[in-house]
This record gives C-alpha cells, structure tokens and sequence, in this order.
C-alpha cells in the first residue's frame, strides 16, 4: 500500500500498471486471507445465518447504494492525528484510507448485521481472548451496518400545521434504552415537549436498540408507547453501551432519509437536563458560517483511551493505539442537519470504534468540521453546591445527569416567574 502511494507522483503509465496490480492483490485477500478483515462480505467463513435471511424480507432498506462515500474526503488533519500502528483499529483504519485512496468502496457492499468471524478475530488480535466478553462482542459484530427497523416514524419530520410552508425545525435524537418509560415520559413533559419556539419547530425521537432475551419482553409495550407518542424508533439490535455508534449510525442512515432538512440536530441522552430555550436562542444567535458547519457541545480535548479493564470505557491497546481527537461529550451535542449526508458517509468510511462520541468526534475531523467547545454543555455536571440552585441553571444548555424527577423538578423551577436572580 505504501508503494501505491509513492508511485502517484510516478508517470501514468506505471501508475495504472500498479492499481492493476494493486485490485488484484486485493481480490485474493478477500478471497483467501483478510488481514485484517475488513471486508468479510467475501470472506467464505462467514455463513449468513437464516434470521439474517428472514430479516431481509421485512428490512427496510436503509443501506442506500453507496455511490455517497464518494462524495467525502477524509482530511489530512484527521490522519495525522491517529498513528499508523500494529493496533487493529489503527490497521482497519489505514487499510479503509488506503481503499478510499486507491478510489474503492472501504466496505465494498452495504453489510447487514453481520457477525464476523472469530477465528478471523484471533489471527489478527493476539490477546483477544483476554479481552473483557463485551468487548469481543462488539468486535464480532462491528459491521452490523445496516440493522432492521424494528419501529419507525417515517412522517416525523413533516408538518402538517402552519400552512404549505415548513418551519424550521430542530430535531432532537435521544439515546434511550427500552425500559427507560419513565425518563422519556420526564423528557416529553419537560425539555422535550414538541412545539414551534420561536419560529423553530422542535421534534422528538428517542433511538432504541433491542433488549437481551434474558430480559423481560417489553416489546408489546413499546409497541403501544410508540402509537402512542410517535417518537419511538428501534433497531433490531442488541441494546448496549458499546453499540451505540451502531444506535449513532442507524439513525444517521434514518435521518438523511427522512428527515434531510432538519436544521440543527441533538445528540445526547434520556438522563440529561436540557435547558430548550436558552439553546433555541443559542441557535439563533449563531453567525451564517456557522449553521451549516455546526459541532458544538462540552469539549473533551486530549483524552487517551482508558487502559483499566474494569472500566466501562476500557480499550485494548491491541485494538487502538493513539490518544483521542477532540470531541464532544456525548451526553449532549449539537449539529448542523446540513451535514447529516456528509457525515453519514465518512461512518462509512471509517471503521467503528465502541466509544460513541469519541468516535463521532473522529468523523468530524474527518470532514474538516472543527468543535466547538461550550460552557454551556456541562456533561460533567456543575459543581456540588450549585446543583439545588436553579439560578446556576439559567445560562446552562446541558446537564448531566439527572432523574426524572428532577428533570421535572428543574424544568418546572426555570419557569417560575418568580424566580429572580
Ligand atoms: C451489539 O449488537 C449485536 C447485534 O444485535 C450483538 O450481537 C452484540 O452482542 C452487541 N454488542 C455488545 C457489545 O453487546
Ligand atoms: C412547580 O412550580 C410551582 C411554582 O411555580 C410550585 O408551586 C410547584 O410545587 C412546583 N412543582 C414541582 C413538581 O416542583
């Protein structure tokens, strides 16, 4: 792969005699041995199971043809930022680049919820047995690219009200877990109540995955919620900290065809405090440059991946090897819905990481859209002894993390007009 790279400064000529070689050098590898396995659609131990052939039949097809990928280009600020190393993420990642480069599709067909194989798995990773089992996991089902609709609101983004002409509007995309009933019901009441603030409409969708079988089965329940509210959408996909840049990527898929024209879009969580007001202000504020090429939220700069097995953010230094690009906390952050298509591309492009907003993060930088770092979104949560204070709430955007109850609690107090501060 180096070798293509010094020979693009060479003549034409030898130039296409080597991507001739190059395409057939990488045929045999899907064919015989993936090094690195990213593309195992063709990879012959991989056997489509038969749920995967049922689901076909009721999937809606969210994995678009992927002529989209070639609309981006991933910036040399992002790679100079992510060594290229032994690391298999590290390895995924410069051979995804080296594929885009060479002007191929990184993952050649738009995968289904895939399993990748094990063995495969092993000759490339040579502690994964010592990996923590959730962490195998997410590595075995890392190309889950394109998961069933299990519930969806295909009309959420279109309004009737108002005349022929559409607001505005601002969609916030929430990442819930099926049995969080009542922290949804806290944020429909609260700060995500459906309505036009200010001239800008405000939509609701909470992102759900599948519950484990061991579960009990909430599903007739949610069936019944979602009629009800029509602001659930699920995934047929199991429900878990590390899938939610599957939960991210589903939605991105959803949202750039249903809903392409939103103007800003959230991400965050059902445990946060949202102060919608003061945000629609925000938005209203923001400069023309600014509305199109908007990341914004609580600014995690210079983090390096957790090495402490016990922690729920643990990486494996043979999976990635390298600090973190900014990012933005992914209790809650903003964006502009402009670039909703570009970013669902460069996910494709870039090989998915466990950790949520770190990984988003990435992308960003990816797409040459740089963060923005706002006081304002606290996904750290303020200090001990202004948490009772809801004058410390008037300027705040975000805060994390709260119960429904005092979700309620706090959205109720900011809109007491007696209260002076
Ligand atoms: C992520 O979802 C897939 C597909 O449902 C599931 O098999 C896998 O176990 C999940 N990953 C984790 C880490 O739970
Ligand atoms: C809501 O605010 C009113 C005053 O505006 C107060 O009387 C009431 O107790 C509050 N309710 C809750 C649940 O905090």
């Amino acid at each position: 792969m180096k070798r293509i790279q010094t020979c693009g400064a060479m003549t034409l000529g030898v130039s296409i005699v080597l991507i001739v070689l190059y395409a057939t050098l990488n045929l045999e590898n899907s064919n015989s041995h993936n090094p690195v396995g990213v593309d195992t659609s063709k990879h012959p131990s991989i056997h489509v199971r038969d749920r995967d052939l049922k689901n076909q039949s009721k999937r809606e097809n969210v994995a678009a043809p992927l002529s989209f990928v070639h609309n981006v280009s991933v910036s040399a600020d992002f790679r100079e930022s992510i060594p290229q190393n032994g690391a298999y993420w590290n390895r995924l990642l410069y051979s995804a680049l080296s594929n885009l480069d060479q002007g191929g599709n990184p993952f050649s067909q738009p995968s289904e919820c895939k399993e990748t194989n094990k063995e495969l798995l092993q000759t490339n990773i040579h502690d994964f047995n010592s990996y923590p089992l959730l962490f195998q996991s997410f590595l075995q089902w890392m190309n889950c690219r394109s998961p069933a609709v299990l519930i969806n609101q295909p009309d959420k983004c279109m309004f009737s009200e108002g005349g022929s002409k559409n607001p505005a509007f601002f969609l916030f995309a929430i990442k819930s877990t099926p049995g969080n009933f009542e922290q949804r019901q806290a944020v429909r009441e609260t700060w995500g109540q459906e309505r036009v603030l200010n001239g800008l409409g405000v939509r609701v969708l909470f992102l759900l995955g599948r519950s484990s079988p061991d579960d009990p089965d909430l599903s007739s329940l949610l069936s019944y919620e979602a009629k009800h509210f029509g602001d659930i959408l699920q995934w047929d996909f199991l429900e878990s900290f590390l899938n939610l840049t599957l939960k991210m990527n589903a939605f991105l898929h959803w949202a750039v065809k249903h809903c392409p024209h939103a103007s800003f879009v959230f991400s965050g969580d059902d445990d946060v405090f949202v102060n919608t007001p003061v945000l629609v202000k925000y938005l209203q504020s923001l400069e023309a440059d600014k509305i199109s090429k908007l990341y914004v939220g609580h600014a995690i700069s210079q983090s390096s991946p957790l090495r402490d097995p016990k922690s729920k953010y643990y990486i494996p230094l043979s999976f990635y090897d390298g600090a973190y690009p900014s990012y933005a906390g992914g209790g809650g952050f903003l964006f502009s819905g402009a670039l909703l298509k570009s970013l669902r591309s460069v996910f494709h492009i870039i090989p998915f990481f466990p950790i949520d907003d770190a990984y988003t993060g990435m992308c960003f930088k990816a797409l040459g859209v740089s963060l923005e770092g706002h006081t304002g979104f606290q996904t750290f949560d303020i200090r001990a002894e202004d948490r009772e204070n809801l004058c410390a709430y008037k300027e705040l955007i975000l805060v994390h993390q709260r119960s429904p109850q005092e979700i309620k609690k706090l959205w109720n107090g900011s809109h007491n007009p007696l209260l002076t501060c």
